[in-house]
């Protein structure tokens, strides 16, 4: 497990889209946006499953994830690599459950939350640090 450096929290907290990598056992990647990702704690973030498929299929075999966070003001972007659990019961889900109603009532109750163990994180800004291990 790593911690998420305080500038990777920060850069978390602004509201960035998720853009989630998952495979498949047999290799075929995928990719989602998820506007509900977030910061757990300072070894986890998650995400609210919404309309996942291939997300969801992939993560049930494959639970290995790397997740793209991009602030475009301030081009910077950050890698986190780690292991995803589906819950869908717990006090994640219900806090984020609660949280969604407020902030997007049209939308359903996810069917799981996604919560990731962090477990390195890698600088994507462009520029000499560019692919360098941050956690
Ligand atoms: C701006 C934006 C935000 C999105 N946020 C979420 C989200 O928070 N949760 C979710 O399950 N899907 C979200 N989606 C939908 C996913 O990107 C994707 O379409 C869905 O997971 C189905 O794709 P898949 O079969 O590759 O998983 C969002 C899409 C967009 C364009």
């Amino acid at each position: 497990m790593a911690q998420l450096p305080d500038k990777v929290v920060s850069l978390l907290e602004g509201g960035h889209m998720f853009w989630v990598a998952t495979a498949s056992t047999d290799g075929v990647p995928n990719i989602a946006i998820k506007g509900s990702g977030a910061v757990a704690d300072s070894e986890h973030v998650y995400f609210a499953d919404l309309f996942s498929k291939k997300t969801r299929a992939n993560l049930e075999q494959n639970p290995i994830v790397a997740i793209g966070i991009h602030d475009a003001e301030k081009h910077v972007a950050v890698q986190i690599k780690g292991r995803a659990t589906l819950s869908d019961s717990g006090s994640l889900y219900d806090t984020v459950v609660a949280a969604l109603k407020i902030r997007a009532p049209h939308l359903p109750a996810p069917k799981y939350v996604v919560e990731i163990a962090v477990e390195s994180v890698w600088d994507m800004t462009a520029g000499p640090n560019a692919g360098n291990q941050l956690a």
